[in-house]
């Protein structure tokens, strides 16, 4: 496994790669257009910057990993040289089983396509490639360089093989692989942190406390590293929110949809960190106001 190719330079599929070029391999990362693909390098190199004053890494490991990792929009070129893809695009099921099919087409028989997706599971893809046993669910967490967590889950027509590769990889990328016996929406670490949020969403809804406060309490009681309101903001609120909607669609369970407040705050565009506003204000350095 030395090619990566991750579809997506969102700040999951921008971290991944890194998280993959950092690890030793050969790294592209592809997405529509240059803006993005500059974005992503631009914070990336904040990120890794801040790594190396703060010695946790030195200039010479970043260095090395940015010369491995290659940002284009092409992705036809990528695909067709890469062992394991990692797609991390927008969570919508058709536009990922169309990437599927395509990256079916161009990747080398042998290389496994896996999705980031926790919310669209690989056996919603599989059928939309010629290789189900080389596909597979890999899921990281955000912060992506940070979270150690990588679930691993297949289909029913996954390969023992495939599952066995993408874990190997998961621990040469430094990650702790959690392998799922069975195919679920949101898989473990999302189930649960679904339930926490719903519960926050019904505090908040009900006028119990407000969005700070319940933050407070799950730091200083529970020992959480962030509220789960800060944490929607961070990774984005409309990931959870289409997450709900992709639950829904397979439950038909009316408690699977996404709550009224995160609904309006979409619907406004008001996503959390990437936009300056979610359930806390941010200016531009990304600080809480
Ligand atoms: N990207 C990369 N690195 C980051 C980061 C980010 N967005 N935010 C923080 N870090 C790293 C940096 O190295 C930072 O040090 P620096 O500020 O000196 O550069 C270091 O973490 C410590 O950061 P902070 O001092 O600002 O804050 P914390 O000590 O609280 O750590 C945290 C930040 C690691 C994000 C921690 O708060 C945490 O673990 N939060 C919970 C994250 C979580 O639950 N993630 C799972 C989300 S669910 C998910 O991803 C599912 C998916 O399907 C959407």
């Amino acid at each position: 496994m030395e090619r990566m190719l991750v579809v997506g330079a969102g700040t999951m599929g921008a971290q991944i790669a890194m998280v993959c070029a950092l690890a030793g391999h050969d790294t592209t990362v592809t997405d529509l257009t240059d803006d993005v693909l500059a974005r992503a390098e631009s914070s990336l190199r904040s990120r890794l910057d801040r790594d190396v004053a703060n010695g946790r890494r030195t200039g010479d490991d970043v260095d090395a990993a940015f010369a491995r990792l290659t940002f284009t929009t092409g992705l036809d070129g990528a695909a067709s040289t890469a062992d394991l893809v990692i797609e991390a695009a927008v969570e919508k099921l058709d536009v990922k089983r169309e990437l599927f099919a395509r990256l079916d087409k161009l990747a080398p028989p042998h290389a496994i396509l896996t999705t980031n997706s926790s919310a669209i599971m690989s056996s919603q893809l599989a059928d939309a490639t010629g290789r189900p046993d080389r596909v597979a669910n890999m899921h990281f967490f955000n912060p992506a360089l940070v979270m150690r967590c990588v679930e691993v889950v297949g289909s029913s027509a996954t390969s023992d093989a495939t599952m066995e590769a993408v874990t190997e990889l998961a621990r040469s990328l430094g990650k702790e692989p959690v392998v799922l016996h069975k195919e679920i929406p949101g898989f473990v670490a999302n189930r649960i942190l679904g339930a926490v949020r719903d519960e926050a969403i019904f505090l908040l809804e009900n006028g119990i406390a407000t969005v700070e406060d319940i933050d407070t309490a799950c730091r200083t009681a529970l020992g959480y590293p962030m509220g789960p309101f800060e944490l929607m903001d961070l990774t984005g609120i409309e990931i959870g929110y289409h997450a709900k909607l992709a639950r829904h669609a397979v439950s038909g369970d009316p408690r699977d949809l996404p709550s009224r407040t995160v609904t309006e705050l979409v619907e406004r565009g008001d996503l959390g960190r990437k936009t300056g506003k979610g359930f806390y204000t941010y200016d531009e350095s990304g600080d809480r106001t």
